[in-house]
């Protein structure tokens, strides 16, 4: 009674007393969820994420520069062994470890299951070709590398018994960690959180930049850290190429004496719709291609190349260090307009045929500018990029998949 209480006074703080109409009408558990979301939600957040969405994307100010990139293919053979070796030492001392975000929902694809089960070829899912690409590596290092995976309330279940019935794919179940990302609610264009099928408050992931948070509250800063963990490597679960453990990455950045390193591959023409590693006010940064002007992504550099080339794949490795202090402060949010079913203020279901609500996330990229900088490994697009985004066309399965075969191909010659 005393949460009931409560919630019923923050709702009439914050104008939301709606979210209480069919209380009486749900299930015990349900009660107890539902006043256990309300007293945990920052409304205060809320309400300013809701101000924001009614003003122009505030993109801030700053110099934006082109950022330096080392091109793996332009390595001498004597920095290439450099490199190698000192990343190799890191990995072969268990001090690196791969972290997979696969909390997203996927949409694009249209596939209702978790993305990374989605069969990439016949019987090898994300996930098998993923967790191939540590199992090698752990074999190349003679080395345990833990795999740590980002997923959803929504995705959890599914994703655990898919290892659970796969068997691990053959890694050690002790080296394999699950952990939930954070959500926040979804709201009407009236600002007015909304409920959902099942009468409790419409959550959604916060996006790829709950990260850190989420590593931290999770627990898995404090397990990498007994485990002696330095060195991460962190990308989506929608790459089956991403090489996630990498010596020569690792090296450089040791090198380079950097907290953060990303990959990128080179943008395919001025307008292909990728953001792009560039400094602004000197740090590192990504400029989606929503922010950069057509003048600026047509600037060519003195050998011929799109000076904001260096497109951002979602593959990066950070230091523990960078890590711990990237999880302290939340990353931006920013609004996308989407198509929500919920129940309204009535008790009715309202199925909408366009957008009609909002989901807040953060990026991962956001991340960057409050590192010092991080050094930029240009590779091979072929070899490490086959994003699985859409249901066809672009980035779809057929793509994705011919990218693979093509790899597997002539990884086995
Ligand atoms: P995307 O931004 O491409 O989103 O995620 P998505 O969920 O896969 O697909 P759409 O946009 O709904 O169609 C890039 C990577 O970041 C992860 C995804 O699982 C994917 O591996 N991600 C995204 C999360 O882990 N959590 C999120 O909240 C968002």
């Amino acid at each position: 009674m005393e949460k009931l209480e409560k919630a019923k006074e923050i709702l009439k703080k914050y104008n939301q007393e709606h979210l209480l109409n069919g209380y009486e009408k749900l299930e015990e558990s349900k009660k107890e969820e539902l006043l256990d979301q309300i007293l945990s939600i920052d409304f205060d957040l809320i309400l300013s994420l809701y101000e924001k969405t009614k003003k122009p994307v505030d993109l801030g100010e700053g110099k934006v520069e082109p950022i330096e990139h080392t091109d793996k293919d332009k390595l001498t053979s004597e920095e290439m062994k450099n490199y190698y070796a000192k990343g190799a030492e890191i990995i072969k001392n268990g001090k690196y470890a791969v972290v997979t975000m696969a909390g997203g929902q996927g949409t694009r694809l249209g596939y209702t299951a978790p993305k990374g089960t989605f069969p990439i070829i016949e019987n090898v899912s994300l996930f098998e070709g993923l967790s191939n690409t540590i199992k090698e590596a752990q074999e190349e290092f003679n080395a345990i590398i833990p795999w740590y995976l980002m997923t959803s309330r929504e995705n959890n279940e599914a994703t655990v018994k898919f290892f659970e019935e796969h068997n691990y794919f053959g890694l050690k179940k002790e080296n394999v960690t699950f952990f939930k990302q954070g959500e926040l609610p979804m709201i009407s264009t009236e600002g007015k959180i909304l409920l959902d099928e099942t009468g409790i408050v419409k959550q959604a992931a916060d996006g790829h930049g709950g990260v850190f948070e989420s590593m931290s509250k999770n627990g898995v800063i404090d397990d990498m850290k007994k485990r002696g963990i330095q060195w991460m490597f962190i990308s989506g679960v929608d790459n089956v190429l991403a090489k996630t453990v990498d010596a020569v990455l690792t090296g450089l950045a040791i090198d380079k004496k950097v907290l953060a390193a990303g990959k990128s591959v080179v943008k395919s023409n001025p307008k292909e719709r990728v953001g792009v590693f560039c400094k602004k006010n000197n740090r590192p940064y990504v400029i989606e291609y929503t922010e950069i002007s057509d003048e600026m992504a047509e600037m060519l550099d003195e050998n011929n190349e799109l000076l904001y080339g260096e497109s951002h794949i979602l593959c990066n490795l950070f230091n523990i260090k960078a890590i711990e202090e990237l999880s302290k402060n939340k990353l931006p949010y920013h609004s996308a307009f989407k198509k929500a079913k919920y129940i309204d203020e009535n008790g009715e279901l309202v199925v909408p045929t366009s957008p009609n609500a909002y989901k807040f996330e953060a990026f991962i990229f956001d991340a960057f500018e409050r590192l010092d900088d991080m050094v930029i490994l240009r590779v091979k697009r072929e070899e490490e990029f086959a994003p699985l985004k859409n249901a066809d066309g672009v980035d779809s399965p057929n793509t994705a998949k011919e990218l693979y075969l093509n790899y597997l191909k002539n990884k086995n010659k």
